[in-house]
């Protein structure tokens, strides 16, 4: 942990990259660990293009449901510990691959969502959006006038990443001094790859309970879990560095 404060302390440009895994502390579960969404739900179904033309309905009411899980969570002093830590760095990107909007719940400012958000609606075929409202889509409303569908602002298996959003992730992590990977497996691609694949010049560091593809081309990898150290660090960095005045 001290390597990381050290590194943390002398950095002008931090790149934060988060998954489930922080999360988890808040109740919702994660992906492929145990008791984990895609081991006990079909990815195919429910999470691409394809299965969504198939079955509309079984598609939202899943996405209902996980709407309904996230609104019952609060984020967690993970989440909170990346909100002081925005204070302390004054070039400061934190790109999630959660769909659960914790992060904005927290406070953090400069958010890049790479999968999307459960906060709006989209239609297949001419764009419109609408809110995806905390009582859930109507399940009887989701035939848009124009003929296409609304679908959740996600995005699926098989789809790339909202372009503006990636080109902004990318160059955050190549001019990052450190990068703090949190609570992801690493297997999901371009998202995993900005852990190690833009900049060879940046303190890696890896906060999650298990290895994962990347451990072994991290600076430092810390083996607890999100809630556990992050406060530590920004204990450890407040008591020696001032917070920004923005
Ligand atoms: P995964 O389920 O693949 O990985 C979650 C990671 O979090 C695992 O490596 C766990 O060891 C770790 N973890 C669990 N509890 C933790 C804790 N308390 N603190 C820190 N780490 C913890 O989830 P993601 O990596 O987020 O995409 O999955 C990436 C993408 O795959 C998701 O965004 C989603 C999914 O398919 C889409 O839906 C497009």
């Amino acid at each position: 942990m001290k390597a990381l404060v050290d590194a943390l302390w002398a950095a002008q440009s931090l790149f934060v990259l988060t998954g489930s895994g922080i999360s988890a502390e808040s109740g919702l579960p994660t992906f492929r660990g145990v008791g984990g969404l895609w081991r006990t739900h079909r990815v195919e179904e429910l999470a691409s293009p394809e299965g969504f033309a198939r079955d509309p309905v079984l598609v939202w009411r899943w996405y209902n449901e996980r709407k309904a899980a996230h609104a019952r969570a609060e984020p967690n002093a993970g989440h909170e510990a990346l909100v002081r830590l925005e204070n302390v760095v004054a070039d400061f990107t934190l790109a999630t691959q959660n769909v659960d909007s914790l992060h904005l719940r927290a406070g953090s400012r400069n958010v890049l969502e790479l999968h999307g958000n459960l906060r709006e609606a989209r239609c297949t075929q001419c764009d419109a959006r609408r809110p995806f409202e905390a009582t859930g889509m109507p399940l009887d409303r989701i035939d848009h006038d124009c003929g296409g569908r609304f679908r959740p602002e996600i995005v699926w298996f098989g789809e790339s990443l909202p372009p503006a959003v990636w080109r902004e992730a990318q160059r955050a992590a190549a001019r990052a001094d450190v990068i703090l990977v949190i609570g992801t497996s690493a297997v999901v691609y371009p998202a995993a790859a900005l852990a190690t694949n833009y900049n060879d010049r940046a303190f890696v560091a890896e906060i999650n309970p298990e290895a994962t593809p990347i451990s072994d081309r991290v600076d430092c990898a810390l083996r607890v879990s999100a809630t556990e150290i992050l406060p530590r660090i920004l204990a450890a960095l407040e008591s020696r560095k001032k917070p920004i005045d923005r």
